[in-house]
This record gives C-alpha cells, sequence and structure tokens, in this order.
C-alpha cells in the first residue's frame, strides 16, 4: 500500500496560518504555527483496518531550537513531545515518522506545540500501514 497525503493547510489549525513564503513545500502551502505552546494542526485520516499506522511529518524548522510537538490519535496522546530538530532554514524540509495505533474508519490525529516557540512549519502527512516499512521475508 502506498501512503496517503493530508495537506496541512487543508488541516484543521488552531493557533497558526497557511503561509507560503517559503519554497519546498507541497500542495498550496504549508501551516506557520503561532509561536505560542498548545497552537495545533489535527488531521482527520481514514485507516481501512484498525492496527499499526506509521505517521510521517514533513516539516521546517529553520531556527536552531527544536520545536517538539505531542502527537494524540483520537484525543489521546501517543508519542508525546516528538522533536522536531533544525532544517537548516525554512525553505528545506525533513520529515519525522512515528508509530501509532489506528482504529478501523476515521481517526484525528493532532499535532500540538509543547513549548512556547509554536510547532515548526508543517507542510503534510503521510499516512501508511506501519508493515509497510519492512518487507515479508520469505
Ligand atoms: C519566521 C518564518 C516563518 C516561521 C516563523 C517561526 O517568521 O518566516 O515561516 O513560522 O519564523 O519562527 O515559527
Amino acid at each position: 500500500l502506498a501512503a496517503t497525503d493530508y495537506q496541512a493547510e487543508d488541516a484543521l489549525i488552531s493557533q497558526g496560518t497557511v503561509a507560503t513564503n517559503h519554497t519546498g513545500y507541497t500542495g498550496t502551502g504549508f501551516v506557520d504555527y503561532t509561536n505560542v505552546k498548545g497552537s495545533s494542526v489535527e488531521f482527520t485520516v481514514s485507516a481501512a483496518a484498525a492496527g499499526p499506522a506509521s505517521l510521517t511529518l514533513r516539516y521546517a524548522n529553520g531556527t536552531t531550537t527544536d520545536r517538539p510537538m505531542d502527537l494524540a490519535v483520537n484525543g489521546t496522546v501517543a508519542a508525546p513531545a516528538v522533536s522536531f530538530p533544525a532544517t537548516t532554514d525554512w525553505n528545506t524540509w525533513a520529515t519525522k515518522t512515528v508509530n501509532v495505533q489506528l482504529k478501523a474508519g476515521t481517526n484525528a490525529i493532532r499535532a500540538r506545540a509543547t513549548t512556547d516557540h509554536g510547532g515548526p512549519n508543517l507542510d503534510r502527512l503521510s499516512l501508511a500501514a506501519a508493515t509497510d516499512t519492512q518487507p515479508p521475508t520469505r
């Protein structure tokens, strides 16, 4: 199964704005988190079946300071204070992948800043079945 992409600019943004003032984003822009603790982006994603899934967040952090975020699934923090370290500049994007458990059907994935710096600039979320990352052995 290929990954499914969800653009941050189409997600539910709390304390952030859609921006296009740097290069290299996908879709029509990216989310610029407000520089406050608690700023967040919530994606609504669909899972065919309950089970492990990998979430890959594409982000930029043009500062020298980490911009950690809690990743919550359906209202419960599944991965606390995930690190989003510097990416050299705001035009340089990197990815961070975490594995979580999803339920069948619709799931809410929220990425919420844990420091007063707010989150990094967020381009998109890619969702894949966690088993996709490791081919079966025979
Ligand atoms: C700069 C940059 C923004 C970024 C912001 C930040 O203003 O242009 O894209 O979001 O810094 O520190 O979060």
